[in-house]
Order: structure tokens, then C-alpha cells, then sequence
């Protein structure tokens, strides 16, 4: 090839900048943040970091149930890489067994030996057989067995309010009555303590199409007949109202109206579709440009103004706060991978992810007065889960990572924040670039969150700290080199959390550089 000298000349020099444009980092952003530890928030409730397990997919059998024959490895037929992961993840609570699964589960099915358990139709789910092999008591076992709080759904929509008072009987009353006898005959004297009940599951939708009024006068009924069979606070159960559809705020207020102190929370559910479209593409998980990692981040940035807006019509009804508002279900929700069962939900989960959790989980730590519980949907195989498995294998997905990360603040006092950002833009759409949250613990260690959600460019945030005698700052990372990086059985560990050397405290001056697309968590000492 010939190349005139001007056309030579016009190549040298584009060979000669290619180093600097196509490699040199971006300059930092650069946001500022305040934080008076002499001024204490409510306290961050460690249920706020809780999780939900279905009878979806793989989420229960092959996720965390694999039977005690099975070769992978097992405790009593749970997973021990699942169990390990868990115990590691600091699980507060876990909600089962649905989701709309609940409303159609019958759980006299799932008890007695296992062999002889009847088989149903999961109608909502792939419509396979579900055997019932994993019932009340192997879920009240792994919860024991993890030390995390079992949260049951009651079947509102299908079942009788004579089965949902058996089922609370059969689980937690220690007399010599009927149900609690039936338990006995299968193996189990002592009985489980149930600190959390959900009244039904999504009644406005999979659990019987109800109106807010009609579900209110149902769920009046059903809580009549559940008991606190254990004297005392130890077995007071929390019970938790099925709440708002997003911003389906009419429900929130007929519910506050009509049941106001008989219920104990109120649980909201809002998923992140990165398209928004319900009925066709919600977008590929791992197959995205900017475009869409913009969109998504921006859409969950919506459980703000949800819970900003469903906090403010339960503050008229209840200002002292008794019911708390439980972010039931949450997380992403894009179309399944490519070659899976449509019904199952299985769902990579990238870098972006991370940020999602990191956001959300800032939100709920924002509005910690209000908000009692969270969980995320789901813990294995299932929409945003923390870990994925195939078959022997396991893996720990980014958000599991941001989640372990974060959970230095379950139970910890929250210290406001007051952030000042730039914004990271996408065409003429904008969010703040920055997202951050700090706490105190109970052994008064102070932890500060942050994300940047700006795939391209790192941010600068400096933190004034009034009311901290903090000497130094160390911390952890969680960053990808692209934001659609994500752990693959092939490749488990593309995505995991390493030590953080941008932090620097110098008097009342915590400088924190925080990579592009990251959550980073600071402690300072
Ligand atoms: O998490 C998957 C499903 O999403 C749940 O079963 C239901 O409650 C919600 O619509």
C-alpha cells in the first residue's frame, strides 16, 4: 500500500494519540459529601438485607435442595457450598414458600415422608410437577440450621382460613394439641419459631385479582385466626399485609384505613425492568449497551419516590410509626437466558446488578424509619439472584458481592448524609452519578457506602466528618472492567470484591476516589 506523505503523516499521529484516547482513564468527578456522626438516624434494621426463595425454577430444588442422596454435597440434603455462601451473606431472613407460588400451596402436602407426599401442578411457574419434597419442615430446618428468620407466606387466594390457623398451630404451638401432636408424629417436638407471617402474596394480582377493600376485609379474617401460640415477645409473630403493586398508592391508603394496627407491615413490590415493558423484551442481562445500563439504574432509582410517596400516606394514618413498610420483592428482572425455560426466571447478573443492589439498599437505609424489611427477589437461580448454581457448581453473582459487602450495616445506627453530585447523563436523561450512605455500628466502627454509577469515569468524593475520631480508612471494591462483567461457572471470580486503597483520612477530610462503574464500602478506624 501507498500512502501520500499527508496520509502518512495524518496515520503517525493518529498512532501516536491512540494510547491517550483510547486508554488514559478519565479524569475523576468530583462530588462532596457531609456527615455529622453527633446526629444519629434510626437504626438500619439488618431485615432491610432479608431475601426470598420460591418454588420457581431452580431456586429451591437444585438451589438449595438437593435431597440426601444426592452426590453433590449435602447437609441433610442442603447444599454445603449454598450453605457457606449463605452463612457468609449474613441472611436475616428468607421468605418462602412464594411469591405467587403461595396462594396455590397446600401445605398438609408437604409434610409426612416424602415418598408418599402428593404431587401439584406449579401453574404459575413452567407448570412442572412439583413433588413436594422440600415442605414445612425442610424449610424451617435450613432456616434453623442458617440461624435466619423464617418468613412464611400464608395461601390467601386458595386456601381456607382453617388451614392457614393449622399451619401457624403446626409450626410454632408447643401445646398438646392437634397440630402440634401431627408435628411430633413427624419428627419434630419442639416447635419453630415463625417471627414473620405474610397475609397472601400480590392479593391485587396472582393471589386472587382482589380490590383493595375486599383483600382489607380478608386479610381481617385470616389475621383473626392466626395466633401467638408462645407467650411473650419470643412468639409475637409480625404480621405482614400484602401491599401496594409500585405506585399503586389507593391500596396503600384503603389498607392503612381499613387495617391500620392490625397488621405489622405493609409490603410493597417493585421490580427493575431495564425496557419497562411487562409484555414484550425486558432486555437481555448481560447484552446491553449504555443505553440500557442507564435506563435500568435510573428505573430502580424509582423505589425512591415509591417509597417516599407510600411512607407519606402511612405517615397520615400512622405518624408513630408502628407499620413498617416492607419492600417484599425487588431487584431486576430482564428476559431468561437465552435457551432456558421461559417459566423459570434465570437471569445472569453483571456488574450492573451490583450497582442496583447498592442503590436500592441506600434507599432503604435513607428511609430506616419507615422501612422494616426488604427482599430481594431471588436468592438462587431466580431474577437478581446471589448466587447461581449448575448442577455441582456455584457461584457468587456481583450483587451477592455488593450485598456481602454492604452488610456491615444490618442493625447498625444510620448517620445522614447530605451528598452533592454531579449528575451522570445519557442523552438528555440524568442521574446522580454518586450514591452513598454511612452507619455506625454497635461496636462504634463507622462504614460508609458508596456507588458510582458513571460507567466511564471515576469520582472523587470528599467526605467532611464532623463528630468521628477516626485515625485511618481502609475498605473494599467491587468493580468490573466493563459493565456487563459478570461470574460464569467457567470463570467464577470475574467479578469480586478486592482491598480498596483510594481512601485517605486526614483530620476531618476522608477523600474516597471511587472507580468508574463500583461499590465501594470504607470503614474508618
Ligand atoms: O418473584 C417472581 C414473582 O414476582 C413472584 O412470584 C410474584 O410475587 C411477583 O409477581
Amino acid at each position: 500500500m501507498n500512502l501520500s506523505p499527508l496520509r502518512l503523516a495524518a496515520v503517525t499521529l493518529a498512532l501516536s494519540l491512540a494510547p491517550l484516547t483510547l486508554f488514559a482513564a478519565e479524569a475523576p468527578i468530583a462530588a462532596s459529601l457531609t456527615l455529622d456522626a453527633s446526629r444519629p438516624g434510626p437504626v438500619i434494621s439488618r431485615h432491610i438485607y432479608g431475601h426470598f426463595s420460591e418454588h420457581l425454577g431452580r431456586c429451591i430444588y437444585e438451589g438449595i435442595w438437593v435431597g440426601e442422596g444426592s452426590s453433590i454435597p449435602n447437609t441433610k440434603g442442603y447444599r454445603n457450598d449454598v450453605i457457606a455462601a449463605l452463612r457468609t451473606l449474613k441472611v436475616p431472613q428468607l421468605r418462602w414458600p412464594g411469591g405467587c407460588f403461595a396462594d396455590e400451596y397446600h401445605w398438609r402436602d408437604g409434610i409426612g415422608p416424602r415418598e408418599k407426599r402428593p404431587a401439584m401442578i406449579n401453574t404459575h411457574w413452567g407448570g412442572v410437577v412439583e413433588n413436594n419434597h422440600f415442605g414445612t419442615h425442610e424449610f424451617l430446618d435450613f432456616c434453623e440450621l442458617l440461624g435466619i428468620a423464617p418468613y412464611v407466606c400464608l395461601n390467601v387466594g386458595s386456601g381456607t382460613v382453617q388451614e392457614a390457623m393449622e399451619w401457624v398451630e403446626y409450626m410454632t404451638s408447643d401445646a398438646q394439641s392437634p397440630m402440634a401432636n401431627l408435628r411430633r408424629a413427624h419428627g419434630r417436638d419442639k416447635p419453630w419459631k415463625v417471627p414473620f407471617l405474610a397475609i397472601g402474596n400480590e392479593s391485587w394480582g396472582c393471589g386472587g385479582n382482589m380490590s383493595p377493600a375486599f383483600y382489607a376485609d380478608n386479610y381481617k379474617r385470616y389475621n383473626t385466626f392466626v395466633k401467638n401460640y408462645v407467650p411473650g415477645a419470643e412468639g409475637r409473630i409480625s404480621r405482614i399485609a400484602c401491599g401496594p403493586n409500585e405506585g399503586n398508592y389507593e391500596w396503600t391508603e384503603v389498607l392503612m384505613k381499613n387495617v391500620g394496627n392490625r397488621m405489622n407491615g405493609l409490603a410493597l413490590h417493585y421490580y427493575t425492568l431495564p425496557t419497562g415493558n411487562w409484555r414484550g423484551s425486558k432486555g437481555s442481562s448481560t447484552e446491553f449497551a449504555e443505553d440500557l445500563w442507564f435506563a435500568t439504574l435510573s428505573r430502580t432509582l424509582k423505589m425512591e419516590e415509591l417509597v417516599t410517596k407510600h411512607s407519606a400516606i402511612m405517615d397520615q394514618h400512622d405518624p408513630q410509626k408502628r407499620i413498617g413498610l416492607v419492600v417484599d420483592e425487588w431487584g431486576t428482572w430482564y428476559d431468561v437466558e437465552p435457551g432456558t425455560n421461559r417459566g423459570f426466571l434465570y437471569q445472569q447478573s453483571t456488574m450492573r446488578d451490583a450497582i442496583v443492589a447498592a442503590l436500592n439498599l441506600h434507599i432503604f437505609h435513607a428511609h430506616a424509619d419507615r422501612v422494616t424489611m426488604a427482599n430481594i427477589a431471588q436468592i438462587v437461580n431466580v431474577l437478581q439472584s446471589v448466587i447461581l448454581t449448575d448442577k455441582e457448581k456455584m457461584l457468587l453473582t456481583p450483587t451477592y458481592h455488593a450485598m456481602e459487602m454492604m452488610n456491615v450495616h444490618q442493625d447498625a445506627t444510620s448517620l445522614p448524609v447530605t451528598l452533592t453530585t454531579p449528575d451522570y447523563a445519557v442523552g438528555a436523561n440524568k442521574i446522580p452519578a454518586v450514591s452513598a450512605s454511612a452507619s455506625r455500628d454497635k461496636a462504634g466502627k463507622i462504614h460508609l457506602s458508596f456507588a458510582d454509577c458513571d460507567p466511564n469515569k471515576p469520582a472523587t468524593v470528599t467526605c467532611k466528618l464532623a463528630g468521628v475520631a477516626a485515625k485511618s480508612a481502609t475498605g473494599r471494591v467491587l468493580t468490573a472492567p466493563a459493565m456487563n462483567t459478570h461470574n460464569t461457572f467457567a470463570a467464577p471470580n470475574a467479578v469480586q470484591p478486592a482491598p480498596f486503597s483510594g481512601a485517605t483520612l486526614a483530620g476531618d477530610t476522608l477523600t474516597v476516589t471511587l472507580p468508574s462503574k463500583s461499590v465501594v464500602v470504607v470503614e474508618l478506624n
